[in-house]
């Protein structure tokens, strides 16, 4: 089938190459011709493992191009993917004005090329469904307008007098950086929220070999579970999902802070429930609290959709002040270790919000570097991916090491912060020498205590 995608973050770029990968005839549209032209060469502009290796292939196979003009990729598509970002704004709700500006530039584009199906691939507020297709048509010129049918694209022999026609779907992404081609692949469910069927039809054609596990890496599994909704339940649906997860963390977090106080410890008691079928054994890892550019952005938009239609979200509350909280924990641990920490020197192991990601978006690492840094302590950070690239020069308040080791000289603690697999097999004997004094607060339960401690270290964990 025919795509275009329009926005090649994260979200965008995988879903672009993965689409093209399995033989989908793709156009990516970005506005930063930066990004387009380091795509255009072959070379992702973030890094997610095995993104690159299918974009070389998809390029090599003549099935993706990428481009920064968006009319050429809506007349290439049959089906329009919004994937623009939708952070934050001061006040909670979400920006919408990238989403906005696209859904107009498709109306502008929209020259009768065909039925195209229009999805909100982005995360967007509940009722954006509705709200697209009215910015698309604001957009439609005024000699175009006699081609797009009102209220909808009929079925039928209908539709063939209308060649401006078009549905808007809404497609809730699921996928987890550093993982999201795997993911892409690999789904727990497809959502799919629209009122015509026909619409809904062209989509579950272009996931049809997802669905059947073509290239999933277990293909002997059942199909992928394809859910068919109305608009708003799909886009609640993936509020609903990041915001129990968040609240999933948060419950176990504010456990982890009792066993703290009573003795227990919070890895084990997440074994034990998470044994239990109806809690499950997973994101019930105790530690220095969420982050990152979705569970933050997506609670606190739900909360406020809540809130514009008079339900005080509580529970959702306490979970993000429950998190707020918690993103301080360590330097709580610090302050209990080292007293004062003016003039000590303190080393960040990890700065992403998660392993295997460049993303920094909402990382607890910048609070972290922030607050020390307020406390008058030194700052030093080591990260396996930010390390080696350019991004370290945007960061302040914090020197990036190139390596372990460097990190570890002259400090006075270090901080899991990002549990980054190669964490685990650093040479931390020979770390403690470098130290002034060898203490570790593992934000991330991520370390072996025992092990810690026979390198000459001072283990501090969040619960345990
Ligand atoms: N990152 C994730 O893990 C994740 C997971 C699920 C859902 N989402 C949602 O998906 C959406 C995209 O997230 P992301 O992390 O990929 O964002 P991102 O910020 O990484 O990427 C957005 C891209 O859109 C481009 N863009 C902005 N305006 C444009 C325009 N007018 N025309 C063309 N391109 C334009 C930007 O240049 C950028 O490359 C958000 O709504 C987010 O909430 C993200």
């Amino acid at each position: 089938m025919r795509v275009c995608v329009i926005g090649t973050g994260y979200v965008g770029l995988v879903t672009g190459a993965c689409l093209a990968h399995i033989g989908h005839d793709v156009i990516c549209v970005d506005n930063n011709e930066e990004k387009v032209k380091i795509m255009k060469a072959g070379q992702s502009p973030i890094f997610e493992p095995g993104l690159s290796e299918i974009m070389q292939d998809a390029i090599q196979n003549g099935k993706i191009k990428f481009t920064t003009d968006l009319a050429a990729g809506v007349k290439h598509g049959d089906i329009l993917f919004i994937a623009v970002g939708t952070p934050p704004l001061p006040t909670g709700e979400s920006d919408t004005r990238y989403v906005e500006a696209v859904a107009k530039e498709i109306g502008t584009n929209l020259n009768g090329d065909g039925y195209k199906v229009i999805v909100n691939k982005s995360t967007v507020p509940i009722g954006s469904g509705d709200w697209v297709r009215m910015i698309v048509l604001d957009g439609v010129a005024e000699d175009q307008k006699n081609l797009v049918p009102a209220g909808g694209a009929p079925s039928g022999d209908e539709l063939s007098k209308y060649s401006a026609a078009f549905d808007v779907v809404s497609n809730p992404e699921f996928l987890r950086e550093g993982s999201a081609v795997y993911d892409t692949f690999n789904p727990d469910r497809i959502v799919l929220g629209g009122n015509n069927p026909k619409a809904i039809a062209m989509m579950k054609e272009l996931y049809d070999p997802i669905v059947e596990r073509q290239h999933a890496e277990d293909k002997s599994q059942p199909p992928v579970p394809v859910l068919v909704t109305d608009l708003s339940s799909a886009e609640m649906i993936k509020y609903a999902a990041n915001a129990f997860l968040a609240t999933k963390i948060s419950f176990i977090n504010e456990v982890a802070n009792i066993c703290d106080r009573v003795g227990a410890d919070v890895t084990q008691v997440a074994k034990g429930i998470g044994l239990d079928s109806r809690i499950g054994n997973k994101f019930l890892n105790a530690g220095i609290g969420w982050g990152g550019s979705c569970f933050p952005k997506d609670v606190s938009a739900l909360i406020h959709t809540a809130d514009d239609y008079g339900y005080e979200a509580q529970l959702l509350k306490s979970a993000v002040s429950v998190n707020e909280r918690q993103r301080l924990i360590a330097l709580e641990k610090l302050q209990q270790v080292l007293k004062i920490l003016k003039g000590k020197t303190v080393g960040l192991l990890g700065l992403t919000f998660k392993p295997d990601t460049d993303d920094l978006r909402d990382a607890p690492a910048l609070n972290l570097i922030e607050q020390l840094n307020r406390l008058g302590a030194k700052v030093k950070a080591y990260d396996p991916i930010i390390s080696q690239t350019g991004m370290r020069h945007g960061l302040s308040g914090v020197v990036v090491e190139t390596d372990a080791e460097r990190l570890a000289d002259g400090c006075d603690a270090l901080v899991v912060v990002t549990e980054w697999e190669q964490f685990q097999t650093l040479d931390y004997g020979k770390m403690a020498q470098l130290m002034d004094h060898p203490v570790v607060i593992d934000g991330r339960n991520f370390l072996n205590p025992e092990t810690m401690v026979r390198f000459g270290f001072q283990y501090v964990g969040v619960g345990r």
